[in-house]
């Protein structure tokens, strides 16, 4: 591209018309950089040029460089020949003699066809309110998808979906979707130019942004993902879930199923003791949970949420033995124990922070904003890093812990890093992230069996950054199961079922004091990773008789569950009465389909449900899991047939429930 080049006019010159595979800001440009730096001369013009490039198996990398100056910036990209996603990312390198700062620096820009009728699907929310899908026309000028607050949040979620408007269809029509590999502050900018083209762009948000890179170092950008699927949003999130359990999440297609679980948050909260998780723990196993997790409570001088965070040792009224007798009376029933931590956090009222209350985000002489009575520890800061990382290792080292549930119950404020120079302190959004990578990578090369799960007051903290530290995440802390329904239908755009956590907790619920049977409560959460939250010193015979039942039911199927494709039948989207999903095993020799009335009217029947995903000649064998089919539902018929035929439940009432499989038979 030449810059004497007039582009359409002297007021878009082509700089801001040619599609940049990574964008610097300099020449004259207002499209949105992927880089911009400052250099201490003064200088902030930077334009990249092709030095060369490099394939190496499903690697490209391309080496560019500023026109006069030693800054050069490599492009990585690698590519999964099973999904065609996308990984991207530059490194930016400052090869002069002196420091430069970055002012803003992303992954690079995905650039689509021209066009006007594009429409951008993304994900909004707030606590106990996440996952809401929301879309609308791409129009000239700019949308921008972001977080200011120091970690992923769920106000935004850091992944999108673009598709043509009037091939919307969940399984037909072209889509391109992405998503960002960062927990950081993170932004995304859709921009349509004056000649309509679409240009996605991502990576940390340039708002309070500054790197300061000193001669010869290099920074590397986040990573983002992305790819294009001709089968619809629904072709999109299957290939974006087969590519996540492939090649995100840790161990790949290794890695274990997600067994059942049972916490006791919702029972307890902050009532933990040895006597009471014991008696759960006798109870959980006895329905066929596989790990036992004690939540928050059992450390430090934690009676709520107003103090001991900060403080990891076993409370000594509680755990008068430590967490040993309970760790082998889990072991003894057959279950693995898992335990609760929030290490990045602390309250005012902990020794950690009488002893450090340097330690925490500030500015020097400021107030320290506190959310839910914690302040952010800086984990930028190598002391604290160290500190953060010894505990856990010590902990794992002296207790047999199979799995943490990290949790994060807050977002930054007052970003400041008073310990290093103040051109240094903006530092703070890359190097915090960094090393909470760090120890989460450490821990598990230490700990090899180790799980994690990463939680963040529920759904706040999940991105494809984090996930390739951790087995499985927290969607929400609403477990109202029908609220479920519409959370886990938005989260299930972006993330893969598999590792999304789904617990059967009391009825009526804390959320909306909404009653729903356990059959219901099971099938909502059995359509993820099954955990159980409530209470089970309330339950009655018939209760634990039930459970048991839909957890062998769910063992069955969990296969099927967690590593198939899911396809949306029924969208519960737009208030809609009824929901439907179906996953489909990867041999296509399974399939579990879960339906959900809200309420019946008028003497409506159910909608049939048309089953997708199935090879059209082989035979299945039908069977309710929960519930009733039609009486004249035949047992055995062609892929075709529940494809095209489709297949009739007996649903009636309200907040009613059932699912069915299928099973490939002979012919
Ligand atoms: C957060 C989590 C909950 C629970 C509590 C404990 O809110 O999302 O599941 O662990 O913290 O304090």
């Amino acid at each position: 591209m030449s810059h004497a080049d007039p582009g359409i006019s002297s007021f878009d010159s082509s700089i801001n018309t040619t599609r940049q595979e990574f964008v610097a800001w300099g020449g004259g440009l207002y499209v949105e950089p992927d880089l911009k730096v400052a250099f201490p001369d003064g200088n902030r013009d930077l334009v990249l040029q092709y030095v060369s490039h490099n394939v190496d198996g499903n690697r490209l990398r391309i080496l560019l460089k500023d026109i006069s100056r030693e800054v050069y910036v490599e492009l990585q990209y690698q590519v999964d020949a099973a999904t065609g996603v996308l990984r991207r990312s530059a490194q930016v390198q400052n090869r002069t003699a002196s420091s430069l700062t970055i002012e803003q620096v992303a992954a690079g820009t995905w650039n689509l066809p021209r066009g006007t009728d594009y429409r951008l699907r993304y994900l909004t929310g707030r606590w106990a309110g996440e996952w809401s899908l929301h879309e609308q026309l791409i129009q000239p000028g700019k949308a921008i998808l972001e977080s200011r607050r120091g970690s992923t949040g769920d106000q935004n979620n850091p992944w999108f979906a673009i598709d043509r408007n009037g091939s919307n269809d969940q399984d037909s029509g072209d889509v391109w979707f992405g998503a960002l590999g960062w927990s950081g502050s993170w932004q995304m900018s859709i921009e349509q130019d004056e000649i309509h083209q679409i240009r996605v762009t991502g990576g940390p948000n340039s708002f309070d942004f500054g790197y300061r890179l000193a001669a010869g170092e290099h920074l590397q950008s986040t990573d983002f993902y992305a790819g294009y699927s001709h089968d619809g949003i629904g072709g999109a999130s299957r290939l974006l879930h087969r590519f996540e359990i492939s090649s995100i999440v840790p161990h790949g297609t290794d890695a274990k199923l997600r067994p059942v679980l049972y916490n006791s948050w919702e029972a307890t909260e902050f009532k933990v003791d040895e006597a009471g998780q014991e008696t759960l723990a006798e109870k959980a196993a006895s329905i066929g949970v596989e790990r036992f997790v004690v939540d928050d409570g059992w450390f430090g001088q934690r009676a709520s949420d107003r103090a001991g965070l900060g403080d990891w040792y076993v409370n000594p009224v509680k755990f008068p033995h430590g967490l040993k007798p309970l760790i082998d009376k889990v072991h003894s029933l057959g279950m693995d124990f898992g335990l609760w931590v929030e290490p990045e956090m602390v309250n005012p009222d902990s020794d950690l922070y009488r002893k450090h209350p340097d330690w925490v985000l500030n500015f020097t002489g400021r107030p320290r904003s506190e959310g839910r009575n914690q302040l952010m520890l800086n984990l930028a800061r190598p002391d604290v890093r160290e500190y953060v990382f010894q505990f856990l290792d010590k902990l794992l080292d002296e207790n047999d812990i199979a799995f943490l549930k990290w949790d994060y119950n807050r977002n930054w404020s007052e970003p400041g890093w008073p310990a290093v120079a103040p051109e240094d302190q903006k530092k703070v959004y890359i190097n915090y992230i960094q090393n909470l990578y760090s120890i989460l990578e450490e821990l598990r090369a230490k700990h090899p069996k180790l799980e994690i799960e990463s939680c963040s007051g529920g759904g706040s903290r999940v991105d494809l950054g984090i996930m390739r530290y951790t087995d499985e995440v927290w969607p929400s802390d609403n477990t109202d199961a029908f609220d479920r329904l519409l959370i886990q239908d938005g989260f299930t755009y972006a993330y893969a079922p598999g590792v999304m956590m789904a617990w059967v907790t009391d009825s009526p619920t804390w959320v909306n004091q909404r009653s729903l049977s356990l059959e219901y409560r099971f099938l909502s959460s059995m359509q993820g990773s099954l955990g159980i939250g409530a209470n089970l010193n309330n339950w009655k015979p018939d209760d634990f008789a039930t459970a048991k039942k839909m957890v062998e039911q769910y063992k069955r199927i969990r296969q099927t569950v967690q590593r198939g494709s899911l396809y949306r039948l029924i969208s519960p989207q737009k208030g809609s009465e009824q929901s439907v999903t179906e996953t489909v095993s990867e041999d296509q020799n399974h399939a579990v389909a879960f339906a959900f009335l809200h309420s019946s009217q008028m003497l409506y029947p159910f909608p049939r449900i048309y089953l997708r995903g199935l090879r059209p000649d082989a035979m299945y064998r039908i069977a309710a899991l929960d519930g009733k089919l039609s009486a004249d539902t035949p047992a055995v018929a062609s892929g075709s047939f529940w494809m095209q035929n489709g297949v009739d439940v007996e649903l009636r009432g309200d907040f009613q429930a059932c699912a069915f499989t299928l099973e490939r038979v002979e012919r």
